[in-house]
């Protein structure tokens, strides 16, 4: 039996004995879901199994210090749920501390409560005196957007006047750092922005109307910039060979993808470094 179908059984056995009356195990769903070696929709998967409230706590103390914000995100909005209160300090003291805060502002721009306000805030506040870590500026940017009090709206056009001449890639400039990889990798192979159609992912595959990728975080001209411009402003630099030399075949992704999206995706093009194509 292969090892994903180990898996597998593992999962149904554990969550089918609760629609039988069987008791569920728990601790083994608790055990699994803080197993690194499992995938995160797995782990995830396996926590939102767990109907044992005191281990499902313990958990979702654990996904709250995780690296990858689908965690952060799933646990907090869940003690936003059980207890607002302590969600709510929870996340003012994040924000102030300020590590990792992807997930954190995932659910504090979905609420529409002043406290919850006051923690996005003081997150405006940062940035506005640079002591603001690089990596979730463009969550905050968006919590703001999603956010329809007037305060909410001043501190997005304070940060966005705060540019200076020189950033010529305006709010996009954010999608440079804080990507996570295993999303954007999971947005490309799931179709999004059709780059499958046009690109080669993999070293071997016919050929296709756009340049192979296999190898794209390898290229000099592979910059941060280089790539976000590839996406919103596609005919800036046409690859030699493909189109003509001034219009690029590929679609503007502005209206394809969100500027999050666009972020772990450009994240996991740095990736690819496979040798030939
Ligand atoms: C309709 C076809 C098409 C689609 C869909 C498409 N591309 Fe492209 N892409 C192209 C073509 C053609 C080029 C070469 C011309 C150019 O440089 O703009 C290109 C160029 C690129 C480059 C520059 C490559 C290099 O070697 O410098 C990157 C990066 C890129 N695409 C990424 C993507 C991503 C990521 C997606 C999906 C979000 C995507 N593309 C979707 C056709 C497409």
């Amino acid at each position: 039996m292969g090892k994903e179908t180990h898996k597998d059984l593992d999962f149904h056995l554990v969550t089918l004995a609760s629609p039988y009356g069987l008791e569920v195990d728990n601790s083994r769903l608790a055990t699994l879901a803080l197993d690194v070696k499992n995938s995160v929709p797995d782990r995830l998967k396996y926590y939102l199994a767990i109907n044992d409230k005191v281990i499902r706590g313990k958990v979702r103390e654990k996904f709250l210090d995780e690296k990858e914000s689908a965690f952060v995100e799933t646990a907090l909005s869940e003690m936003f749920e059980l207890s607002p209160k302590e969600a709510l300090e929870y996340s003012l003291k994040r924000v102030e501390t300020g590590a990792n805060l992807r997930g954190v502002y995932a659910v504090l721009g979905t609420l529409k409560d002043p406290v919850s306000l006051k923690a996005i805030l003081l997150g405006a506040k940062k940035l506005s005196t640079k002591s603001h870590e690089d990596v979730s500026v463009l969550d905050l940017i968006t919590a703001l957007e999603n956010r329809t009090e007037k305060e909410a709206k001043q501190a997005l056009l304070n940060h966005k006047n705060s540019y200076p001449k020189e950033n010529t890639l305006g709010v996009y400039r954010h999608t440079l750092a804080g990507g996570e990889v295993r999303l954007g990798k999971d947005l490309v192979d799931s179709g999004k922005g059709q780059c499958i159609i046009c690109h080669n992912f993999g070293w071997r595959g016919i050929k296709k109307v756009g340049p192979h990728l296999s190898r794209i975080g390898k290229q000099k001209r592979a910059t941060g910039e280089y790539l976000i411009r590839s996406l919103i402003e596609p005919s800036a630099f046409v690859v030699q060979g493909y189109g003509d030399a001034k219009v690029s075949a590929m679609p503007n992704m502005k209206n394809l993808l969100t500027k999050s999206e666009m972020r772990d995706i450009i994240a996991y093009l740095k990736t690819l470094k496979m040798r030939g194509d």
